[in-house]
């Protein structure tokens, strides 16, 4: 095989009560990349189709990533990328991780899979770090994983792969303004009470209990987030309201998608999915900014070859 072509999926991070430590993967919502063997060694971003990103290796996430994982591994050859977006920057639903992630996939597939896709977590990291200036591992992790993963530690790293009820599914809206995950992790505070804490991880544990049990009403219970959110909503038009019109209308639980701006809620059924979409879409109307909503299942596959 001398090249790939692969669907790199949207993620949800944090999930309200985990910050840093749970995300989950979307179906239907992704980028998709072209990844091909050259002569050259190295790695080369030829293309990038649907947004403005560099070129240049070193400045790129899906260059970055690739780079750490050929630094831990003897090749004769090099690799090119080419980069089809769809997934906005800064729009909450792991656009850099998305790349990071397919990039060491495809380079990974290519090499004949030298390296599990737990161990690919530690390169894609990498363009993390390049993109928000901080090594979290709840895009890329559920990205290259599929499904709900729980990051328990990330030095050293240890993914925790957590199957999730059949049933559930995602809708998002996501409102077309930008906002960096480097300035929303800038307005957190380094420390929080111990009430707080003891009511998310209360929260925390109750949401991957749930997950694992099927417990909806366990997961809409867990679906808060006492810490982030209250720091971070006021940057996002209408948050309160999305919120609460994605509750009336049946979801299980509503809450910031990764930094933001994005708001997921999660549902029982792609019917209440689609209801909750569709109110969402009343609400924001009333402001004049742009957006897009997506109702996805919860991917289990995580990136693939296409
Ligand atoms: N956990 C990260 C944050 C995810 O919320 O800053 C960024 O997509």
């Amino acid at each position: 095989m001398t090249s790939i072509k692969i669907f790199c999926p949207a993620t949800i991070a944090n999930l309200s009560c985990g910050f840093d430590v749970l995300g989950t993967c979307l179906e239907n919502v992704g980028d998709e990349m072209i990844i091909r063997k050259s002569e050259q060694k190295g790695i080369r971003i030829t293309k990038i189709v649907g947004a403005n990103l560099p070129l240049e290796t070193e400045k790129n996430v899906a260059g970055v990533a690739a780079l750490a994982l050929l630094s831990a591994i003897e090749t004769e050859f090099g690799f090119e990328i080419e980069i089809y977006k769809n997934i906005k920057a800064g729009s909450g639903i792991g656009s850099s991780s998305a790349s990071a992630a397919g990039a060491v996939f495809g380079i990974n597939e290519l090499l004949g899979k030298p390296f599990s896709r737990k161990e690919l977590v530690e390169f894609a990291m990498q363009g993390e770090i390049l993109a928000s200036g901080s090594a979290h591992a709840d895009n890329v992790a559920p990205c290259l994983l599929g499904g709900f993963t729980l990051i328990r530690n990330t030095n050293p790293l240890d993914i925790v792969r957590i199957e999730s009820p059949s049933e559930l599914f995602a809708t998002i809206i996501h409102p077309k303004i930008e906002l960096k995950t480097s300035d929303m992790r800038a307005v957190l505070t380094p420390m929080v009470s111990l009430k707080s804490a003891i009511i998310q991880w209360g929260n925390l544990g109750g949401l991957i209990s749930g997950l694992h049990t099927s417990d909806y009403d366990l997961i809409g219970r867990s679906l808060q987030d006492e810490i982030v959110e209250p720091l971070r909503g006021k940057f996002i038009p209408n948050f309160n309201e999305i919120k609460t019109i994605a509750i009336e209308n049946g979801a299980l639980g509503s809450g910031i998608s990764g930094s933001g701006p994005s708001i997921f809620a999660l549902c029982r059924g792609i019917e209440t999915a689609e209801k909750v979409g569709n109110a969402m879409k009343i609400v924001f109307k009333k402001t004049n900014i742009e957006f897009d909503i997506h109702v996805c299942k919860i991917n289990s596959e995580g990136v693939k070859t296409i």
